[in-house]
């Protein structure tokens, strides 16, 4: 048997693709565009192993996943790739509604029209399971319940509009055509192979080059982390035995202003890497992200009760071992601190002067 995972060379198809290779003698083919977040030495490890395949390919090259589908046939297909960054889409949100809203689009065609012509037992069988994020929902105040999977959907974002308006593809595949679909929506993730443009990695990137630490307006909005490799199995297990047409909220219960998390960080590296000032002397208040959702919160109690997911890691262990991981994978770093990365930095932080 075969899955196909699209975006599988980002942050969490890479580790996706390692636990599953890990825990599974079933093949896994990854449909991967490698735009800037790609990064194929997240999966040089696994190369060369006989029951994974990688293609070069854009989800929205309708005649391409047709061709995969059709030499592949897999049961399954896990759709990890999009644009996924919300400073980028604020800078630039044409390539969001591209891959996020079109590709996804374009995808559930090309799974369509290859579903259709299964054998029924194959077909009652196949699975469509759509990654997304809580951001569709919205922002929380302090006192407002945790997101469920009824709470309606308000994304303030080009991103998280782009993820809503691709839940509401998957869902209406289902409802219209019958397309075996299954969605989750996972809160913050954290752990190796994050590129470091995200909250964690820049600041430990940051940190460890005595640059500043740049923290978005008062440093208090919160959310909900999520250790990877616990997404990874709630993607597993929703896959196994996730009810046809259902959305999931995946969360870590674990909800922390982002002072906090970066605190959490400082300390850490002022106990691995100490340096003759406090790393946490590094952080600066910058210009606010335009929008910036104030909280999100995970209700999990769905996935808890009807999958037996619950979380294996707690912040304090995940977090160290993220920390461990990017001081000893420098080389991964640097691969990717290069070129585009530091063009980025200026686009985003040049004109963010100290608040
Ligand atoms: P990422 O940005 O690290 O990786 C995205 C991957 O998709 C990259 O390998 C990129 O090359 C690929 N890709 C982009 N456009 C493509 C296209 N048109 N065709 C094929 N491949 C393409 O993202 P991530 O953090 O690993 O997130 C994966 C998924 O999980 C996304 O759908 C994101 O919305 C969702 N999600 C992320 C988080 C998080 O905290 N990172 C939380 C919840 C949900
Ligand atoms: O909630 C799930 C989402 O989490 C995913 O869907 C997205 O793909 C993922 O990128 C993430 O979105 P966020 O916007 O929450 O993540 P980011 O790491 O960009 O920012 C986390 C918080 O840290 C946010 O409140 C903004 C703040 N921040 C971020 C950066 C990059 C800073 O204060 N300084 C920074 O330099």
């Amino acid at each position: 048997m075969t899955i196909l995972v699209t975006g599988g060379a980002g942050f969490i198809g890479a580790n996706f693709i390692h636990d599953w290779l890990a825990d599974s003698n079933e093949r896994i083919v990854n449909l991967d565009k490698l735009t800037y977040a790609g990064n194929l030495q997240s999966l040089a490890s696994v190369a060369e192993d006989s029951r994974y395949r990688f293609v070069k390919g854009d989800i929205g090259d309708r005649a391409l996943a047709t061709r995969i589908f059709a030499e592949e046939k897999p049961r399954a297909v896990i759709n990890f790739a999009a644009e996924s960054h919300v400073d980028r889409s604020i800078h630039g949100p044409g390539e969001f509604v591209q891959t996020n809203v079109v590709g996804t689009f374009s995808l559930l065609e090309a799974a369509r029209g290859y579903w259709l012509e299964l054998p029924e037992a194959e077909r009652s069988a196949f699975r469509f399971l759509h990654v997304s994020t809580d951001e569709v929902y919205g922002s929380l105040a302090a006192a407002d319940p945790a997101f469920t999977e009824t709470k309606a959907f308000e994304p303030n974002s080009p991103y998280s509009a782009s993820k809503a308006a691709s839940d509401h593809f998957v869902r209406a595949w289902h409802h219209t055509f019958g397309l075996p679909v299954l969605t989750t929506n996972c809160s913050n993730n954290y752990g190796p192979y994050q590129f470091p443009e995200k909250l964690i990695p820049l600041m430990i990137h940051n940190a460890v080059t005595g640059k500043p630490l740049p923290i978005y307006g008062d440093g208090k909005n919160v959310r909900d982390w999520l250790y990877v490799r616990d997404h990874c199995a709630a993607i597993r297990a929703v896959l196994a035995k996730g009810v046809v047409g259902e959305t999931y909220n995946v969360g870590g219960k674990n909800e922390m202003t982002n002072l906090e998390v970066v605190h959490a960080i400082c300390a850490i590296l002022d106990e691995l890497k100490p340096a003759s000032h406090g790393y946490s002397q590094l952080i600066t208040y910058v210009k606010d992200r335009p929008g910036h959702d104030r909280r999100y919160a995970i209700d999990p109690a769905k996935i808890e009760r009807d999958i037996d997911w619950r979380p294996a890691e707690t912040f304090a262990s995940g977090i160290r071992k993220t920390v461990e991981w990017y001081l000893a994978n420098e080389d991964w770093v640097c691969g990717v601190t290069s070129g585009e990365y530091s063009r980025w930095l200026d686009k985003n932080y040049k004109e963010r002067v100290s608040a």
